[in-house]
């Protein structure tokens, strides 16, 4: 009746269009461990926001929060087995594996917001994802979140003394051990989404973390009291498979590194609002205290801690204490 036989014709056509579409759809596995809410969590989103629309879809950014997926003590395995294509881990978590990054947990690395960014997108930086060369995870550059706060549940902390034979939770950098040892404290190395549920337990009595983490993961049902002390700076290294980065196109591999450009941009401020904004939601709780140090206590931390960058300079070379003293305001 159409003169041409439907099969040979329309039916191959079609399938093969749908072949092509499949192979050129990449989804990427992004996993972490903070809730949704947090700087990480929000900066995640916005990034597949982008790389979805800059590439009308052909690349889809598949984004699981709170650990769901893999915890901190696992993700970094993941990623080099290729099982998840980005996370965006604290960067104190590579130190184990990367004694340099050391430097940006040392206490009161950094007074502002401005020394961060110049640390992050300068030299510092650069020296840091250089590091990575060698493994099969690829350092694409760094997330903000914000300056850590100690919380305790037994009592105010106000003064170094008020840390003595105390236990605190940490995460994975040698220098946050040497930090609380400083202080007379220990500590216990615990993945963050075991953090809530041990708080609980009688022997840690408190932890260090941003005000983003501290209300969204609940901190304030266990913790009685929040110290504003800014002595520490949370930030991100966004990792991506060595692998499955070198087989995109150089097309695709521009879009993923200009949408993450953008929402570096984008939640360098958006993580000092969010944190802001949920240090003004604890204080609302009222079911913890809020303290802040005046100028002579925050001298006294700082000197309290001065120790821990002499130990430190063993593992990240004279040369990166250096250009950390040269950033300063
Ligand atoms: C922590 O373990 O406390 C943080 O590194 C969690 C995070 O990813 O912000």
């Amino acid at each position: 009746v159409f003169g041409f036989d439907l099969k040979d014709t329309v039916q191959p056509l079609e399938y093969d269009d749908e072949q092509e579409g499949l192979e050129d759809q990449v989804v990427i596995k992004f996993s972490h461990v903070t809730s949704e809410h947090t700087p990480k969590g929000l900066a995640a989103r916005k990034f597949a926001e982008l790389v979805e629309a800059r590439t009308n879809g052909t690349i889809s950014v598949e984004i699981y929060a709170n650990g769901s997926l893999y915890n901190d003590q696992d993700e970094q395995q993941a990623l080099k087995e290729n099982r998840v294509q980005m996370i965006a881990p604290a960067t104190s978590k590579l130190t184990s594996q990367f004694p340099k990054f050391q430097i940006l947990d040392l206490p009161y690395a950094f007074s502002s917001y401005k020394e961060v960014r110049k640390a992050y997108e300068g030299s510092i930086g650069r020296t840091l994802l250089a590091e990575l060369h060698t493994s099969e995870m690829k350092g694409m550059g760094f997330w903000y979140n914000g300056f850590k706060q100690m919380t305790s549940r037994t009592k105010a902390l106000l003064h170094p003394a008020d840390f003595e034979q105390m236990h605190f939770r940490r995460m994975p950098s040698p220098v946050i051990e040497r930090q609380f040892q400083a202080l007379d404290a220990s500590t216990s190395l615990l993945p963050f989404n075991k953090t809530y549920q041990n708080l609980n337990v009688e022997f840690i009595q408190g932890q260090e973390n941003t005000t983003s983490n501290i209300y969204t993961k609940k901190m304030y049902e266990t913790q009685d009291h929040l110290t504003v002390s800014n002595h520490g700076y949370l930030g991100y290294i966004v990792l991506t498979n060595e692998t499955f980065w070198k087989n995109l196109s150089p097309e695709q591999q521009k879009i993923i590194e200009s949408s993450l450009a953008d929402t570096t941009d984008w939640i360098r401020r958006h993580s000092i609002e969010t944190n802001d904004a949920h240090l003004r939601e604890l204080k609302r709780t009222e079911s913890i205290s809020i303290h802040y140090l005046d100028k002579e206590q925050q001298e006294i931390w700082r000197h309290a801690l001065e120790p821990v960058y002499i130990e430190t300079e063993k593992f990240t070379g004279r040369e990166l204490i250096q250009e950390l003293n040269q950033i300063k305001d």
